[in-house]
């Protein structure tokens, strides 16, 4: 399927994360343990991206009521030039980068009048990512993709030999880390860039909230099958038994946490084999398992907050709504 390599990086090429199955599937199942015995208990969001929930999320950016996508693309196709005007030529590295399509902007204005450009799709999702190498390859053909099909923070330690680079951070997935995670992350993606280095990150703002409400309850119900998907996902990999139509999907807004919290409610009790682990824990029915948030964000406060992070603002835009914000930092030397 892809090119396994433990190096830097062919041209065109995805490097997948190297450890064997085996071992992958035994961090999946630990994962799963610690969450349901955890209290409240939750699943890990990164999980929810097999084949099947990444063709799902593609779905759960056409509904109509999930406006975030339209916002941001609204935002790029405004302004790509523009970013690429302040930031000048660089390799360009996405992190959590799906399909790719929103980024399609971004490449069109850094590739304009065929200039070369490096691009290094980051995901955890192996399938997407070759989905999206192949497009982009077919529809720029001076834009070369070398993908990581791996964990954000396994991607930080090679930022450096991507210098001088922008890091793309889009989709608002910055809203799926709680505040420990937050600031892991920034000071992680702050330790891997070189001053002079760029970030490009999109947030969703805070808003009115049965805008944010029916977002994340589509009248389809695809985010709800994004949510079930986790526990087919869990059946096939770790060999549980989990009745999935026992399982119903909850997505309401936390006022004074500025999130959305997304929950799988066990509508009966359900014994949880995990064979890698051969251990069975007992979920009571009325569980309500957090399987994601989506915070929401104010921007004056987010500007502060990234400058802790050894970034100066360069420029921040907004749809016309001012539903969504994309700010462009730069990694200041110290
Ligand atoms: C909310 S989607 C956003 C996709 C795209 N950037 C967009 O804006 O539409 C999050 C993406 O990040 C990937 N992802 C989630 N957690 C990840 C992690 N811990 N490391 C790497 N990729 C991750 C998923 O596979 C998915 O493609």
């Amino acid at each position: 399927m892809a090119t396994v390599s433990p190096d830097v990086p062919d041209a065109d090429s995805i490097i997948v994360d190297p450890r064997h199955d085996d071992a992958a599937r035994l961090e999946f199942a630990k994962s799963v343990a610690l969450g349901l015995t955890d209290t409240p208990p939750w699943l890990h969001s990164r999980f929810l991206y097999d084949e099947r929930g990444s063709q799902l999320f593609e779905e759960i950016c056409e509904q109509p009521e999930y406006y975030l996508t339209n916002s941001e693309s609204e935002i790029l196709q405004r302004y790509a030039t523009r970013i690429r005007d302040e930031t000048g030529p660089l390799t360009l590295i996405e992190l959590g980068s799906g399909s790719s399509v929103k980024t399609d902007y971004l490449l069109s204005a850094y590739a304009a009048n065929r200039a070369p450009v490096r691009y290094v799709p980051v995901d955890v999702s192996a399938t997407i990512l070759l989905q999206a190498k192949d497009a982009i390859v077919a529809r720029h053909p001076t834009v070369t993709v070398t993908g990581i099909a791996d964990t954000y923070e396994h991607a930080f330690p090679l930022f450096k030999e991507f210098s001088p680079s922008m890091v793309m951070f889009l989709g608002s997935s910055i809203g799926n880390f709680d505040q420990r995670e937050s600031d892991i992350f920034w000071q992680g993606v702050s330790a891997g860039l070189m001053p002079g280095d760029y970030v490009l990150v999109g947030v969703d703002l805070v808003k009115d909230e049965r805008i944010l409400h029916a977002a994340y309850n589509d009248a389809a119900g695809v985010t709800a099958q994004f949510t079930k998907n986790l526990f087919t996902r869990i059946n096939r990999e770790l060999g549980a038994s989990i009745d999935v139509d026992q399982i119903e999907h909850v997505a309401r807004y936390n006022t004074e946490w500025q999130r959305i919290e997304i929950y799988a409610r066990f509508l009966s009790q359900q014994d949880v084999y995990l064979h890698p682990l051969d251990r069975t824990i007992i979920v009571p029915s009325g569980t309500l398992v957090m399987t994601e948030i989506s915070r929401k964000y104010d921007l004056e406060k987010t500007k502060q907050f990234l400058r802790c992070f050894d970034f100066s603002i360069v420029d921040v835009f907004t749809d016309e709504k001012r539903w969504f914000g994309l700010l462009l930092l730069q990694r200041v030397g110290r």
